[in-house]
Parts: structure tokens; sequence; C-alpha cells
């Protein structure tokens, strides 16, 4: 990721419509999914740790593991008790020893080489139990200045999403797309973009929603329960569940 985006990240995702919405997807998908009490939890690629040191601690012992300094000095910041600078290809923690991975926009990037190596570490410190919460950014036609900040190498359809899970030992035991309803505006944005390319590439993070905000997070939040549920056929991201 571009050093810049981790200051960036770590100003909004407390109140940013994006991280709010998210949160509540990622939730209502636990509660449905994941049952356990007291979890042993890694959050691989932890970022500048919102999630790992607010909501994900609720479900029980989150240790965040990030390749990169800048992100855990941010976590740091945010009092994160259990943290480990290292790649999810390697990950230093001995096999089976936690109940959930969560892994929340990590593999597309250009530093993860192999999504299945990756996986294959998470299937390894995973107990036999274990599972996983997976999100990725959908549709490699839809590119935009965001994935030029945050170097992603692909995005993703629900299908690849699913093979890569089954090819590296997991069951999957739910698959959505999110971010639905607000695909079309988007769309019409990345659209928009290629048309009037700006001069320098911009994270859609820097976009400040303003009074947007509020709208935009009720509307993402709205989607939790079909998310988890039923799923949702087409939108920004993919989240997956698998089983070990
Ligand atoms: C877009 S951020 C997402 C951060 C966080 N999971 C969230 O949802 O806010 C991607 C994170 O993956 C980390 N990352 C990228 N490649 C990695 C790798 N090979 N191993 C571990 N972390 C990596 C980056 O440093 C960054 O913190």
């Amino acid at each position: 990721m571009d050093p810049r985006e981790y200051q960036l990240m770590y100003q909004v995702e407390d109140r940013h419509w994006w991280y709010q919405g998210m949160e509540a997807i990622t939730r209502t998908m636990l509660n449905r999914w994941v049952h356990l009490p007291n979890l042993r939890i890694l959050d691989a690629g932890c970022g500048t740790g919102a999630a790992m040191t607010t909501y994900l601690a609720e479900y029980g012992k989150v240790t965040g593991v990030d390749l990169y300094p800048q992100a855990l000095e941010f976590c740091r910041k945010r009092n994160a008790p259990r943290l480990a600078r290292a790649s999810v290809l390697n990950l230093p923690l001995a096999p089976a020893s936690f109940d959930l991975v969560t892994s929340f926009d990590v593999l597309y990037e250009r530093a993860v080489s192999s999504e299945s190596a990756a996986l294959k570490e998470f299937f390894r410190v995973l107990t036999p139990t274990g599972r996983i919460l997976l999100r990725l950014p959908a549709y490699d036609w839809l590119r935009g200045q965001h994935d030029k900040s945050v170097h992603t190498n692909r995005r993703y359809t629900k299908k690849l999403v699913h093979d890569l899970l089954e090819q590296s030992g997991f069951r999957v035991e739910h698959l959505s797309y999110v971010n639905t309803f607000l695909f079309p505006v988007a769309v019409i944005k990345r659209l928009s973009e290629r048309i009037f390319p700006p001069k320098e590439s911009q994270s859609d993070l820097a976009l400040n929603p303003g009074v947007l905000n509020n709208l935009f997070r009720y509307i993402l939040t709205s989607e939790a329960p079909l998310a988890a549920n039923i799923g949702l056929p087409y939108g920004l991201s993919v989240i997956a569940v698998g089983k070990k």
C-alpha cells in the first residue's frame, strides 16, 4: 500500500461510512456463522487496527499480523495487545492455534504473491473446527484510482473466491457480494475516472463524503441481514465464510 494510506486509514476508520457499514456486515456474519464464544482470533493483515481493537475484540482474544511497520505503529497507538510483524505467506504462529482467521481486503495486494499460499497458512493455524471470514474487492473491470493507491493486484468474483478457498482445503459455508445498493454510484464514479483521470492517484478514503456519510452508512448497514443470510447477487466486495 502507498505509505500515505496508513495515516489516512487510521484517521477515518472510526467514522467513515464504509468502515462502519462493513463493521455491521461483519458482526452479522459472525453472529450467523461463527457460534463459539471466547474465540482465539487471528486478524491477518490487520492494517491500522480498528477492527481488531474494537468489535473483533468482543468475540475473543485477537492477534494482529501485518507486514508493514507503519500499520503496526498505528495498532500500538490503539493499544492492541497482541501484534506480530509477518507476512500472511509465512506466519510465525503454531499450527491449530486459532478458532477464527479474519482477513479483510488483504489477499488482493501486490505484496501477497499467492492467495493460495496465504490461505494454506490460514488453514494451518486454524484448529480442526476453525473458520475463516474473508473479504476481498470485487470485479477486475471495476479497477479505479483507489486500486492504484492500495496496490491492487487483482479483484475477485464469488466463483474465484469459492475456488481459492476450496483448493486450499476449506469448505465454503457462505459466500455473498456486499456493497450492492451503492453499486451503481460506484460504477458511475469508476467510469467517470476513466474519462476524466485525476492527475494523481487518489484513494477513495481521501474523499470526504460530508453530509452523505450518514446516508451511505445507513444504506450499507441495511445490507447486513441479506448478505449474511440469503446472500447478495453483485456488489463491490466479496465476503466468504469457510470451515476447515
Ligand atoms: C487495505 S488494508 C486492510 C487493512 C485491514 N484489514 C482493514 O480491513 O482495515 C491491507 C493491509 O494488508 C497488509 N498487507 C499487505 N500485504 C501483506 C502481507 N503479505 N502480509 C501481511 N499483511 C499484508 C497491508 O500492510 C495493509 O495493512
